[in-house]
């Protein structure tokens, strides 16, 4: 395999990424390896904002699909079939990572160049490389493990 496999967010994790990255009502939330949706469906369906998912496997890529109209969220979450490394990102207000280092390292300029100034970036258990945290917090689980999670903003051009 040469990509990250599929660990979803524990469903305790997903408001306080959202809540981390003051996600607004309205907002564009990119989930760069969604997975099976699951970031995207909490998010639309508590903070009423738009989501795109962008997912290489064809086998989650369905199921994510799956469950966005099992909730009744076509009109409002998009799913994409793609490589995040060539995805569009310039639409996002919010872009979520739960991938390792290295991932995160081959995407990091990419998000540079890319987010609009003011976007936000939350990443989970590790930090974005070339990039400084402006705010993190530490989640510990029910069976006591500590989770780190981290958000940063584009600046200014
Ligand atoms: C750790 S899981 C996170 C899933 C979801 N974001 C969540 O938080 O529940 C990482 C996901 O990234 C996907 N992925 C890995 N490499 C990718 C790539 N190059 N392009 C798109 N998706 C990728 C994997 O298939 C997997 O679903």
């Amino acid at each position: 395999m040469d990509h990250d496999p599929f660990v979803p967010t524990p469903d305790l994790l997903i408001h306080p990424k959202l809540e981390l990255a003051r996600i607004q009502p309205g907002e564009t939330l990119f989930d760069i390896g969604c997975g099976d949706g699951r970031v995207l469906i909490a998010a639309a369906k508590n903070y009423a904002v738009r989501g795109v998912g962008i997912e290489i496997r064809p086998d989650l890529v369905a199921r994510a699909r799956e469950a966005v109209s099992r909730h009744a969220l076509d009109e409002h979450i998009e799913i994409r079939q793609q490589d995040y490394r060539e995805a569009d990102l310039t639409q996002a207000d919010v872009v979520i990572l739960y991938l390792s280092r290295g991932a995160l390292g081959q995407v990091s300029l990419k998000l540079e160049q890319e987010i609009r100034p003011g976007a936000r970036i939350v990443t989970h258990d590790f930090d974005l490389p070339g990039w400084s945290a402006e705010r993190e917090v530490v989640v510990v689980l029910p069976h006591g493990e500590e989770t780190r999670l981290y958000c940063y903003r584009k600046g200014a051009e």
